[in-house]
């Protein structure tokens, strides 16, 4: 069955970056020149995804705007010959359809895909966390499309992280290692304070089946929120799942130095920036 949806969860208030998320969404913060989020759906819609649903959050406008038509601002760039700029506007509304769902409560990350049933249905379906921004030679989107269609299981990003980071993370439970890439899963834990199960971290890209989304429901909260992790576990120990070692360089951009880490590795993989930037960044060196 085609994947044609990707849910983006974008409500949660974005702490780590403040002040800079006080009034403006996380997820609009722009990386050389494009937002985000941006980023994140030009790699879903190269994964073949016609539909995304963004969770918001009050405060969360600006998203949808981006994400909509200009007129104004189009028909001033068309009345005066600005061709470059009028056709990045306009591609951007038109990347896909843009659905909006409130997250009226800050649940956690279970609750925020949850929000999304009526309009996922019982298809299985794509989840990205905008601020893990990856750079990649294949959209890593597509590539666990391309390994559910495989497997019909859930796909889970994965990457190696330091032992002494996994208490960061989601973290996977390795059953047996199927190729160089790909590993059969027999759980999760979240945010392990000691004893991790692997080193491999669970990464803001997930494809996920109608049984993560029922099982939510039966998710109990932990601090006051919904865990996407409980409800994939409990899949995984009933019908499994899959962990896959994407191909890409991944950049946390929720966080201060991750952010201003992908800027530097973007715009150096600028061919119109890298030359100048590189002089720039010289002075400081
Ligand atoms: P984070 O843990 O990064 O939280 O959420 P945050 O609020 O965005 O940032 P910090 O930690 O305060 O700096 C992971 C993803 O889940 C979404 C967030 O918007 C982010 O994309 N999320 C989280 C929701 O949509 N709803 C929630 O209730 C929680």
């Amino acid at each position: 069955m085609k994947i044609r949806k990707a849910v983006f969860p974008v409500a949660g208030f974005g702490t780590r970056m403040l002040p800079a998320t006080k009034s403006i969404p996380k997820e609009m913060i722009t990386l050389v020149d494009k937002p985000l989020i941006q980023y994140a759906v030009e790699e879903a819609v190269e994964a073949g995804i016609e539909e995304i649903i963004f969770i918001t959050g009050r405060f969360k406008r600006a998203i949808e705007d981006h994400f909509d038509k200009s007129i104004e601002l189009e028909m001033a760039l068309k009345e005066s010959n600005k061709d470059k700029e009028y056709e990045i506007l306009t591609k951007i509304s038109e990347m896909c359809d843009f659905i909006t769902v409130r997250q009226k409560e800050q649940k956690g990350l279970g609750h925020a895909i949850y929000c999304a049933r009526d309009v996922l249905g019982k298809d299985p379906f794509v989840v990205i966390l905008p601020d893990d921004i990856i750079y990649y030679r294949e959209s890593v989107t597509g590539q666990l499309i391309k390994k559910f269609e495989e497997v019909e299981s859930p796909v889970l990003a994965i990457t190696e992280v330091p032992l002494n980071e996994t208490n960061k993370y989601g973290i996977v439970d390795v059953k047996e290692k199927i190729d160089s890439r790909t590993f059969s899963l027999k759980g999760m834990v979240e945010k392990p304070k000691n004893n991790p199960p692997s080193n491999f971290a669970i990464i803001g890209r997930y494809v996920l089946t109608y049984d993560v989304l029922k099982s939510i429901e039966d998710c109990g909260t932990t601090h006051g929120e919904i865990q996407l992790t409980d409800a994939i576990r409990r899949v995984t120990e009933s019908s499994g799942s899959y962990g896959y070692l994407y191909d890409g360089v991944r950049f946390d951009c929720g966080n201060k130095l991750g952010y201003l880490d992908a800027t530097l590795h973007f715009a150096m993989n600028r061919e119109d920036l890298k030359n100048d930037f590189c002089k720039i960044i010289k002075k400081y060196c």
